[in-house]
C-alpha cells in the first residue's frame, strides 16, 4: 500500500506531465487549468517532457541522466500524478510511452508501483483521447499503478473549448475537471487507506 509521506500531511501532492511538447498544447492547458481549480490542501507541480533523452537500456546501467532523475524523484515525492494525453494515431505519444519507460526501470523500484494516477486529456478529434488513455491504462498494469477508474475525463474538439493562448475557458469542462480533482484526491485516499 501507498504510505502518505511524513512530512507536511496536511498537503495533498500531485504532480502533473503532458504527453505535448507543443507551445499552444491543449494537453498543457489542461493542466493549466487544474493548477486553478485545486481542491483545498492540494498543490501540484508540473514538470514537462522535453529533456528526457530517447529511452536506452545501456544508458541506464550506470546511472540515469539528471532529467529522468528529477522525472522519477517528483513521481516519488506526489501523493498522486496526473497525466494529460493528446491523442496520436489512436494511442498516447511516444514522448509520454518514453518518459513513462525511464520511470518504470529499474521494475524493483520503480516509483510507479501502487502510485495513483489520474488521465486526461483533450483532442481536437470527436474522441477525446478515449483511445489514448485506454491504452495508457494498458501500460499502468504492468508498472502496478492504481489507475483512477472513474470518473473519466476527456475534452473532444478541443478547439471550442480552450482559448486562442490554448487557455480552457469552456465553463462547464472546468467545472467536471474540479469534480475529477476532488474524486482523484478520494481515488489517492481510498487506495493508499491513509487517514
Ligand atoms: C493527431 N491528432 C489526433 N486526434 C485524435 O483525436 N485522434 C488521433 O488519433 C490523432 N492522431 C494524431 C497524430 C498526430 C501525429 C498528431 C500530431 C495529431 C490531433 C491531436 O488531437 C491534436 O493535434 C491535439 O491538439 C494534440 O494535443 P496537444 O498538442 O494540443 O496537447
Amino acid at each position: 500500500m501507498v504510505t502518505r509521506r511524513d512530512v507536511d500531511k496536511e498537503t495533498f501532492r500531485i504532480f502533473g506531465f503532458a504527453g505535448s511538447l507543443r507551445a499552444g498544447s491543449y494537453n498543457r492547458g489542461l493542466l493549466r487549468a487544474a493548477s486553478e481549480l485545486l481542491p483545498a490542501g492540494t498543490i501540484i507541480d508540473i514538470r514537462g517532457l522535453g529533456d528526457l533523452p530517447a529511452y536506452n537500456a545501456d544508458a541506464q546501467v550506470e546511472s540515469d541522466s539528471e532529467p529522468v532523475q528529477d522525472f522519477k524523484r517528483r513521481i516519488a515525492a506526489a501523493d498522486a500524478l496526473l497525466i494529460a494525453t493528446p491523442e496520436y494515431n489512436y494511442s498516447m505519444p511516444g514522448v509520454l510511452k518514453n518518459a513513462i519507460d525511464w520511470a518504470s526501470r529499474p521494475p524493483k523500484v520503480c516509483c510507479l508501483r501502487q502510485k495513483p494516477v489520474g488521465i486526461i486529456g483533450a483532442s481536437t478529434g470527436e474522441g477525446g483521447t478515449i483511445r489514448a488513455q485506454l491504452a495508457l491504462r494498458q501500460v499502468f498494469v504492468f508498472t502496478d499503478s492504481y489507475v483512477m477508474v472513474q470518473p473519466e475525463f476527456r475534452v473532444a474538439h478541443a478547439t471550442e473549448r480552450f482559448d486562442a493562448a490554448s487557455n480552457l475557458v469552456d465553463s462547464e469542462t472546468r467545472e467536471r475537471l474540479r469534480a475529477f480533482l476532488v474524486a482523484l484526491v478520494d481515488w489517492t485516499n481510498l487506495v493508499s487507506r491513509r487517514d
